[in-house]
């Protein structure tokens, strides 16, 4: 299936952890001449994203990060999408675990490919994030990416302002304890 599907497209976009897929949808919408994969590995989260997505450029795979992106051709990738990813996918404590995941799916990216994390800082405590410790961290990203090879082509606190997910929705209504940042990475 998902052979099938790639030679079908000439280009094919990935978004890790797509939830319920209302993101995948309207990105898949906006370019239909594109193939557009979800993975994700919670089955009801793919249910409910294969009952909103009957598009033909769109691919909904439950599966888990780990096994699909090996899948991919070397620089065959055009861009990964990941919003919101799990900690065990961000936390800077837990980054020797995660860093092996972004290596690959750098490798599966075509030169000029680019991915975009979107992503969140808390406080222990739940207090407000400040400004000096948010700084810090977006400085740990850029550095923990560029370490990987992603040259950094944009740090910006929030989310694209036209990103619907169902945690964005929830996130975008706390500005103050959740902090969001959106890393554009690209590959040259
Ligand atoms: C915090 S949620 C964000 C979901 C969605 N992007 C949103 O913004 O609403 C992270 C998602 O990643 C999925 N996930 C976590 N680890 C995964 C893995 N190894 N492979 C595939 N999906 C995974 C979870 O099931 C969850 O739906």
């Amino acid at each position: 299936m998902l052979s099938a599907k790639l030679a079908a497209f000439p280009r094919v976009i990935v978004e890790l952890g797509m939830g319920d897929g209302r993101l995948l949808e309207s990105l898949a919408k906006s370019d239909p001449r594109c193939l557009h994969i979800g993975v994700e590995l919670d089955a009801e989260q793919c249910n409910n994203a294969s009952s909103r997505l009957a598009l033909d450029n769109v691919l909904v795979v439950n599966r888990s990060f780990e096994e699909l992106i090996p899948e991919f051709a070397n620089g065959s990738v055009e861009r990964f999408v990941e919003v919101l990813p799990d900690p065990a996918y961000i936390d800077e404590k837990k980054s020797e675990k995660w860093k092996p995941l972004y290596a690959l799916a750098y490798q599966k990216l075509r030169r000029g490919g680019t991915f975009q994390i979107v992503t969140e800082l808390t406080d222990e405590l739940l207090q407000p994030v400040g400004d000096s410790e948010f700084t810090r961290w977006k400085e740990w990203l850029t550095s923990t990416f560029s370490s990987l090879g992603f040259v950094i082509s944009g740090v910006h606190e929030g989310a694209p302002a036209h990103y619907a997910t169902r945690c964005l929705d929830q996130f975008r209504g706390d500005s103050e304890r959740i902090r969001l940042v959106t890393l554009d990475l690209a590959k040259q």
